[in-house]
């Protein structure tokens, strides 16, 4: 039995053994410390999945500057326990940070990473939608998910410092 919940005091330390466990360095458990508590944070969609005592997975999603969206995040770090994958744990609590995060009402979302896992998540590419990012990366890559109409307008993503050293 799995429960999807905002994270709570304490369970900072096993987030980040989540993303130690799934990445290969500490990047993005990092990433995570230095965004908390910041003004791009929000609490309610700092997202993980419980199974018994155990924190298997976890999604942040931060707030960004994505093109004229008035309120953007993005997408990232996520992970789930290595013995977990591809179960469709990933999927299901990235669409349910999906909706958490429409529910509030945001516009968009964007994200750069598996093209494949992004839009099994709902997330489609992004430069067709006119936004723009400096980095080199394939199209297939940079994707982004609407959450209401006129949510994409077009321009640049720009990423907070927090995310320097992530390759954004
Ligand atoms: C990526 C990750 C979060 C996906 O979660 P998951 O529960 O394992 O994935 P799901 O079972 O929901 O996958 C759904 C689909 O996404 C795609 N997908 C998932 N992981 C993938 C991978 N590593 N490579 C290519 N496609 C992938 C597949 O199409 C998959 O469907 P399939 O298993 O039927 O082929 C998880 O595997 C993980 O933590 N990986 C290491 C960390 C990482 O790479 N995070 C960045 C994600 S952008």
């Amino acid at each position: 039995m799995a429960i999807v919940r905002p994270e709570q005091p304490g369970d900072e330390a096993e987030i980040a053994a989540i993303h130690i466990a799934a990445f290969p360095d500490s990047t993005e458990a990092d990433l995570v410390e230095r965004l908390r508590g910041t003004e791009h944070w929000v609490p309610e969609l700092s997202i993980v999945v419980q199974q018994e005592t155990q924190l298997v997975a976890h999604v942040l999603l931060s707030r960004v500057t994505a093109g004229d969206a008035a309120d953007a995040l993005a997408l990232g770090p996520v992970a789930v326990l290595p013995i977990h994958q591809r179960g469709g744990l990933g999927t299901a609590m990235v669409r349910m940070a999906l909706d958490r995060a429409r529910a509030l009402g945001f516009d968009c979302v964007v994200a750069i990473g598996i093209p494949a896992f992004l839009t099994a998540c709902g997330f489609r590419p992004a430069a067709p939608r006119g936004l723009t990012i400096e980095m080199d990366v394939p199209d297939e890559a940079f994707q982004v998910a609407e959450l209401k109409p006129m949510g994409v307008l077009p321009g640049p993503v720009l990423w907070p410092d927090e995310w320097e050293g992530t390759g954004v």
